[in-house]
């Protein structure tokens, strides 16, 4: 509680970027470095919509919405990652609803994802309104969350 009350207002910005942008790829590339350290592959930034988040102009955080293998309109929220002195400011939130506008327009009329030990993301999930689903070829870990949310009109 003190440190909500003691934290500093900050400006972010949330933007879709060009991931095929031979620059654009590094600050990518440096976010999921820092960000998943070892936990998670290195993604193909050159599939899918890839956004980073920079507070005055400095990269914080990034995430990317991939076509899902579930089937066409349905896209599957990729990684979601902010560097740990940015955490706690909602920017997986924020970052999930910049890209539920996107999708909306897109086509897509559902976004997926899942998390795996992961209590503050599968939490934010639940606060973005996602909700539990069990897909019938499960993708992920034994122990993983699999998380649905209908985007359409
Ligand atoms: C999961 C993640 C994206 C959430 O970041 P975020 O949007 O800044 O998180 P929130 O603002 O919702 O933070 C909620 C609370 O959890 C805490 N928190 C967030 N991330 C944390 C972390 N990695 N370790 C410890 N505490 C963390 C915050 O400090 C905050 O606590 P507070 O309310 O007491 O201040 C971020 O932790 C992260 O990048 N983790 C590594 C990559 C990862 O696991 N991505 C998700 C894959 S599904």
């Amino acid at each position: 509680m003190a440190s909500q009350i003691l934290r500093r207002p900050r400006r972010f910005r949330i933007n879709e970027v060009d991931a095929y942008d031979p620059d654009i790829m590094e600050v990518l590339k440096d976010l999921h470095a820092r960000t998943f350290l070892d936990r998670a592959p290195l993604p193909d930034f050159e599939i899918g919509h890839w956004w980073i988040t920079t507070e005055t102009g400095r990269p914080t955080a990034f995430a990317g919405l991939i076509p899902s293998a579930l089937g066409d309109g349905i896209g599957y929220l990729s990684r979601v990652g902010v560097l740990r002195e940015r955490c706690g400011y909602g920017l997986q939130r924020r970052m999930i609803r910049a890209i539920e506008q996107r999708a909306r327009p897109s086509g897509l009329y559902c976004i997926v994802s899942d998390t795996t030990d992961n209590i503050v993301s599968a939490n934010n999930f639940i606060r973005c309104g996602y909700s539990l689903f069990q897909p019938v070829q499960p993708w992920a870990w034994g122990n993983s969350l699999y998380w649905r949310k209908m985007i359409g009109a």
